[in-house]
């Protein structure tokens, strides 16, 4: 299926590796292109590189933390300046350090939803004026299946991820008549290194092997794997593409099942 956004423009943040990588991909795929970031200029210009030589598409990358506000509005200035427009936003970040509850300081907190909720929120702030102009936008935000319930060992991110549903669910109400709609992503599990150093991490506390501690969390999944980053990408192409423009205010699991709720 053509999904009706070739020439178009997306910028995909922490998408050196991983699942902003992998959405970078899935858009170059489909002929568009891409402005993208990360905080290690060897990794984003590798990976830039890599895009533009499998795909011909043109590929800006940048250097920005995107806890960091003002980072966000000077890349904001660079893809404008290259591109002109922006079409397609996937507001990603890294996630903050695995531990429960108690663990964590206020500032701790304080940083977590810097990294989670506020990149999401300037990322929005400095592109959506672009997509209302043209009448025309896909706004998508990674979250985690802790939007949904809360994972134990990760109260960082459950604190910082929940905001981000309740600031995509308002805002695609505001925006949805001016054809840009706004979606979270909510995975489960899918193998990027932040994965693979929560698996560590998991064996290490417990005192299991990483093996172990991959087939106690395969077994509480009931497609019985871990998804691969190209899963991920290719939802998130579909979400940005022309035949998703009904979908909006939603947060999407991809997970295998492994949510236990009924809504
Ligand atoms: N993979 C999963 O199963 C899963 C499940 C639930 C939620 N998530 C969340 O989804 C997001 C992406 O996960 P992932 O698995 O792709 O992680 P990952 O494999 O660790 O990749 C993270 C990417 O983000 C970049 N990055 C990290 N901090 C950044 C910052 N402050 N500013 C700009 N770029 C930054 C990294 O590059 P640099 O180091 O060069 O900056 C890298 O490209 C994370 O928030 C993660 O917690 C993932």
């Amino acid at each position: 299926m053509d999904l009706n956004i070739r020439g178009k423009v997306a910028v995909v943040t922490a998408s050196s590796r991983g699942l902003g990588k992998a959405t970078a991909e899935a858009l170059a795929a489909e002929g568009v292109n891409l402005a993208i970031c990360s905080r290690d200029e060897a990794a984003i210009n590798r990976t830039a590189g890599a895009i533009k030589e499998k795909y011909q598409v043109e590929v800006l990358a940048e250097v920005c933390d995107v806890k960091d506000r003002s980072g966000i509005e000077n890349f904001k200035d660079k893809v404008i300046r290259h591109f002109s427009t922006c079409h397609i936003l996937f507001a990603n970040a890294g996630g903050p350090a695995p531990g429960k509850v108690e663990q964590f300081s206020e500032e701790d907190f304080r940083e977590a939803l810097d990294l989670n909720l506020f990149s999401a929120i300037n990322l929005v702030t400095a592109f959506l004026p672009f997509m209302k102009q043209q009448k025309w936008g896909r706004i998508l935000a990674s979250t985690s299946i802790s939007v949904k319930q809360p994972i134990p060992t990760l109260a960082l991110s459950n604190v910082s991820r929940a905001g981000v549903v309740a600031f995509i669910k308002s805002l695609s109400r505001e925006i949805a008549s001016l054809n840009v709609t706004a979606n979270t992503l909510a995975p489960g599990f899918i193998m990027t290194e932040r994965v693979e150093n929560l698996l560590e991490n998991q064996a290490e506390n417990q005192g299991i092997t990483y093996d172990e501690a991959l087939a106690n969390i395969i077994d509480t999944i009931p497609a019985k794997r871990i998804a691969a980053p190209e899963d991920f990408g290719a939802l998130c192409a579909f979400l940005a593409s022309e035949w998703a423009s009904y979908i909006t205010g939603e947060t999407i699991l991809i997970d295998g099942g492994m949510y236990r709720g009924l809504m």
